[in-house]
Parts: structure tokens; sequence; C-alpha cells
């Protein structure tokens, strides 16, 4: 499984051309040493556009951190205006393509920003949100499809010092209400549409229903995406509820995104190097999704000196992440690391396979992308597909190619060097996570010959190890849990509203044997081969990735457990071909409903019955794509749900897993191997 044979060098073509080279990096490795201060002190002093000096590098009060100290800066600044008056200010920023396509495949709509116009976007929306009020210090819910204005509205906030929690299209009016409410966000900036795969995602009424029930609300701001500027939005819609029509006519002014701008630009405002830049909620191992706060200075160092060294980025480079920027690969590698590098990020609005599989190659062929950065997930769905729709299409642009948010088998790696690459692209495999802030383990594609399905080796600074339980670092040849030793500039510094949880979840299970000061624990497990290289095996907590989405299993759990038929649920993952893991539910009604599920019908309707309720809780990503109904649920004596066992069952390993003997799952505790988890 974890082959040290293969390894494939980078071209010499690319080699020779790389912007960082070879021995520069190892310089820079030299210069990190065991994560020096000075090295950090010099990069922050090289890539940021300071307003002020910091005056001391890192205080390290584990496990929380504060870099920079007493630097004041604006990320606005570090994306926008540090460009203007250079070769960059007329640069394209931003091309994106809305999702609607012509018979051929061809984008109907393209829209482009250089630098300079975005700039001016920015500044103008920033204006209009002081004008309605809002303040350094409070928070705007983002709730957006992805559009060049979501991108304004994020930077907008930056520049005024409002921290955004931008809160992925896909949640549900339920989910964005539970999010607006834990950060106290002011003001809702949404969409009166978004589309995916042909339809029109009415964003605003979720928006409006979350709204109903947040009060620190005042403002609403919607970006005529749809084009019904003029009518109520609530009167194309009647799945609105009344109660949310006469709440929205009552209490909250709504206001249209061209409305909004102002004709006067704002000034960047000074913010400490530690003021938050973004809330963004992430699935943790319990019912409530925690509220990840990143900083100011250190992440936005670390989002361009990552996107920089790991990208190989050049002035002539056309980048392309197919994240949404409600993620955090969105945040740090569709917006902040390209926009403060200089560079021109590629946006796409809608699905990849839409209207079929050769939109995503037209649009690299059509912009000549030379950077390609996307998940493992759309590599396997494309890979399904066969080879004729990339063939079809001239991908000669690419250079380069990336993979995040899940490990990629092997198989899929080969097809995409091969198929996309044409064996002439590096492929960078990078490890991070929405608490890293950026990558913290990849291939340098000068430096290392990359093996497919290995993460490879952390990026200089960051202390990356795989250890064994009880703190050792495991032996090349071993597998261990993913740790990170030191403090570094864009990690999390908080969980928003809970200090506890961010020091028991994060800082808790390791530390250093020498000074006893916490590490970082990822949550995830790997494997370190006969070279040192680090491949990352996945989860080992109740965190599940389903097509790169992180949800946790508890936070599904507790919607099912939410529905008035279910008295009992639990949820495992399993492996699936495309997404990685699929989401798979064992149910049990409470038995005044037993009934309901007498015959085979009963069954697929409650099951529709609960995917529905799961759609409206979290959002339609997180919908079991299974359900069994069962008595009971099989516990250890302690009462834990058995979850190996329901794992083994629900993917077909366990000899009892037919559905016949599932009816009754008391008969199964006796199993002795699965007694404890
Ligand atoms: C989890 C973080 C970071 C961007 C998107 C996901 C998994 C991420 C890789 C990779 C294997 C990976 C981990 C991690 N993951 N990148 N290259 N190889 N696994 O962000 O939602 O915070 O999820 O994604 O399990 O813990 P996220």
């Amino acid at each position: 499984m974890f082959s040290t044979d293969e390894a494939i060098k980078s071209t010499s073509e690319f080699v020779k051309n790389a912007t960082v080279n070879a021995s520069q990096f190892e310089e820079i490795f030299e210069n990190a040493g065991s994560a020096s201060l000075k090295y950090w002190q010099n990069l922050a002093e090289t890539k940021i556009l300071w307003k002020k000096s910091f005056t001391n590098v890192r205080v390290w009060n584990p496990p929380f951190v504060e870099w920079f100290k007493d630097g004041l800066l604006n990320a606005s600044t570090q994306c926008l205006d540090k460009h203007l008056g250079t070769q960059t200010e007329n640069k394209i920023a931003l091309v994106w393509h809305g999702e609607p396509a012509f018979e051929n495949g061809e984008s109907l709509e393209r829209r482009v920003f250089t630098f300079g116009e975005l700039h001016a976007e920015v500044a103008k929306f920033a204006q209009g949100l002081l004008n309605l009020g809002l303040i350094k210090g409070d928070v705007a819910a983002i709730y957006m499809p992805l559009i060049p204005e979501s991108i304004v509205a994020m930077l907008a906030c930056a520049r005024i010092g409002v921290t955004h929690s931008v809160v992925f299209g896909g949640f549900s009016a339920d989910a964005l209400k539970d999010r607006i409410n834990d950060a106290n966000a002011k003001i809702i900036i949404t969409a009166n549409g978004g589309y995916r795969r042909g339809k029109i995602l009415n964003l605003i009424v979720s928006a409006i229903q979350a709204a109903a029930s947040c009060e620190s609300v005042k403002n609403i701001i919607s970006v005529d995406r749809a084009g019904t500027t003029g009518q109520s939005w609530y009167q194309k819609n009647d799945s609105v509820s009344v109660e949310a029509q006469e709440f929205v006519k009552s209490a909250v002014p709504f206001h249209w995104y061209h409305n909004v701008l102002s004709s006067k630009l704002a000034e960047p405002a000074d913010v400490s190097s530690e003021h938050p830049l973004f809330i963004l909620y992430t699935s943790g191992t319990t019912g409530k999704p925690k509220g990840v706060v990143h900083s100011t200075a250190g992440y936005m160092l670390w989002a361009q000196t990552s996107f920089e060294w790991v990208f190989d980025h050049k002035k002539t480079d056309i980048f392309w992440c197919t994240a949404d920027i409600g993620w955090v690969t969105g945040h740090t590698y569709v917006v902040y690391g390209p926009l403060a590098a200089g560079a021109t990020a590629v946006i796409y609005e809608g699905a990849p396979d839409f209207p079929n599989y050769s939109r995503i190659w037209q649009i690299i062929e059509r912009e000549k992308v030379s950077i390609f950065y996307t998940a493992p997930t759309a590599i396997r769905s494309f890979m399904k597909q066969g080879d004729s729709f990339p063939a079809s299409k001239n991908l000669s642009s690419l250079r380069l190619l990336g993979s995040v948010g899940e490990p990629i088998n092997p198989e899929a790696w080969r097809w995409y060097h091969k198929v996309i690459g044409n064996q002439q692209c590096p492929i960078v495999d990078t490890w991070w996570q929405t608490e890293t802030g950026g990558i913290m383990i990849s291939a340098l594609p000068v430096l290392h010959a990359q093996k497919p399905g290995c993460a490879m080796r952390p990026l200089p600074g960051i202390q990356a190890d795989v250890v064994a339980d009880d703190g050792t670092p495991v032996q090349n040849g071993q597998s261990g849990k993913l740790v990170i030793k030191e403090p570094w500039p864009s990690q999390l510094r908080t969980v928003h509203g809970d200090p506890e949880r961010y020091k028991s979840v994060y800082w808790s299970s390791f530390s250093s044997k020498i000074d006893s000061s916490p590490w970082y624990f990822a949550g995830d497990g790997a494997y370190k081969d006969a070279d040192g290289c680090i491949w990352i095996t996945g989860r080992v907590d109740d965190v599940m990735n389903v097509a790169g989405h992180r949800i946790g299993t508890m936070e599904l759990e507790s919607a099912l457990v939410g529905n008035i038929h279910v008295a009992e649920a639990a949820v495992v993952g399993i492996p699936d071909e495309v997404k990685g893991t699929s989401i798979f539910a064992f149910v049990s009604l409470k038995s005044e409903f037993k009934s309901k599920i007498a015959n085979g019908e009963g069954k697929m309707e409650m099951s529709k019955l609960l995917k529905d309720h799961v759609s409206r809780e979290i959002g339609s990503f997180a919908k079991p794509e299974q359900i069994r109904f069962t008595d009971v649920l099989p516990k250890t004596r302690s009462g834990k749900i058995m979850r190996r066992l329901l794992r083994d069952i629900a993917s077909g390993k366990s000899a009892v897993g037919d559905t016949t003997t599932l009816e009754d799952m008391s008969a199964l505790v006796s199993l002795a191997d699965y007694r404890e988890e």
C-alpha cells in the first residue's frame, strides 16, 4: 500500500524554471531549523506590507499563541492595495465563469476583474458596509454562491476590520442560523440565486428564514444573481414561511448589493496582527460545529508563502483551485493566497459535470490554466467517466497539479498524472486542515520526487511528525498519529466562544517530554515510510470525510435523533469508490412509529423522510446514502455504540451483515470480538 519504489521526478524543464530552486529551498529549510523565530521574523518582514511593524515575533502561552505582536496591517491591503501602482494593478486578478452554458458547453457568462478593478469594488462595498453601521470587531455572515461578489464581500469585511464567517451555500437555513447565532453576526450577505446543475439555489430564502430567528442580524444584503431586481424576492417564493416574510418586512432592512456599493472608496482599517480575520465553522466529534478562529497577520503570511512555494508560483501563471469559498481551501487558495501573491485566479460557479464532464477541461483550455488544484473525489469521478472528456480539450497549458482534502489513492493519482498532466506535471498532494490555515505537508516539486498517494514532507518551519500513543516518534516504516510540535503563524487561535474546547480537542493528547509543552494533534493517522515521508491514512476520530467535506458523526446522529420518529441513531462512514467515504445510518424508531416501517414501502418512505430531515438540519451534502432500520443498536457494557461492528456490517465485511439478522441487533452484542472498541 505505501510503496516507496515509485517516486516520480518532476521534469527537468520544471526544475530548470522553478521560481525557488532546489538549493534555495535547502537554505530555507536550514534557516527554518526547528521553527526558529528568526526564520518567521524574516518571512513576516519580507512578505507582509506592515502599517506598523511588530515588536515580538511570538508569544507562546501554551496552547494560546500570538504572532507578530503590536504589528498593524490590513488583509485587503495585502491582497489589493499592495499591487496598486505596480504592474500587477492591471493584471487580471479574477476570471469567473458562471454555470449556465451554451449547447457546445462554453460558458454563457464570463467576468474578469483586474487587481485595480477588484480594489475599487471592494473599497466601494466596504464603504457601503460602513454606511450600514458595521464597525471593526463586528461579524458578518456570508452565505453565497461562487460569484465574484462573494470574494468582494470577504475582502470588504477584511478592509473595515469586520470578521467574516462564510457559511457554505450547501448548508440549510437551520445550520446557517446556528452559525449566525454562535458568532453573533450583525449582517447576512447573500444572493438570490446561484446555479448548480442547471437549477437556481435560492440562498436568500434560507438566509431570510435563518434571520427570522437570529436577533443579532440587523441587515440583509443580497446580490441580484437571478435578475429579479425590483421584485420582492418573497413574491416569487411560496416556500418561505409567512412568519419569515412578516419578519423581513417589519424587522430586517433588506438591501440589494448594487445599492449598497458606495461611490466613495473606504480606506483600509489598521488592524492588529491578531485581529480575527475570519471564523470558519467545521465539524468535530460533538454535535456542535466549532468556530475556528483565524488571525490576520499569521494567516496572511502563510496563505501567501505556502501558495508561492507549493505551487511554484510565477507571474504568468493562471491558477485554478476548484474549492468553494465556503471551505477553508476556498479562503486560502481561492482568495487570500493567490491575491496576496498577485496571481490570476479562475473561479467557476457551478457543478463540474454541467452540462457534461468536459466542462472543467473546457475552462482549462479557454483560460489556459497552468496550475490546477482539486480534490481526489473530483479526480475519481472524472476518471470514472473515461479519458475521452479530457482528451477532447487542449490541456497543454497545465504545468502543475494539486490534490487536497482527502487521501488520494495511487490509481487516481496516476490517472491524474497521465491523463490530465500528460506526464509533464508534478503533483502536489497537500495535507492541511481548516485549523492549520494553510498547507502543512506537501512535496515541493523542485526538491522531491513524488510518490503516488503520499503527502510527502512538512513545509519549512512546520514541525509535523508521526508519533505513537505515548508520544515517541514512530520509526520509519511505522504508523501513528500526526502531530505538530511547534506553534506556527497560520494556526487557529481558538474555537469561537469556547477556549476550553480549543484546549481539549487540539492540545491535550500529546506533549513534549522535554518541556511538557503541548503538541497540536490533527485528528489524523499517518504512516512514515522508509524514507521518512508522511502518508496520511485518514481520521482517527469520529469525523468523516465525505467527498472532501468534513462531517461529524455526532452531528448527524443528533440531527437524526432530532426527528420525532427516531429513538436512537448511529452513523458510520464506509469506503466509497468516488467519494472516499459514504454515510451509512442505523436508526431505531420509537416504538409508536415502528408500524410505519412494517413493509418495504414503509421503510422507503421513512428513509426518505429522514434523509430530507438531515438535508433540512444540515444540508443535502450530509444526507446519509443508506439508512437501515434496526430494533436496537449494539452497545458495549458501558453504553458505547459498537461502531466498528456497525462499520463492518455496513460495508458487508461482517458475516452478520445481512438485513435479516440486523432486525435484532441485540443478538450481536455477544460477539466477543467487538466488545471493546
Ligand atoms: C481533513 C481536514 C484542508 C483542506 C480541505 C479539508 C483530510 C486534507 C489531505 C490530504 C489526506 C487529507 C484530513 C484532514 N485531508 N488534505 N492531502 N491527504 N487527507 O479541510 O475540512 O478541515 O478537513 O481532511 O483528514 O484532517 P477540512
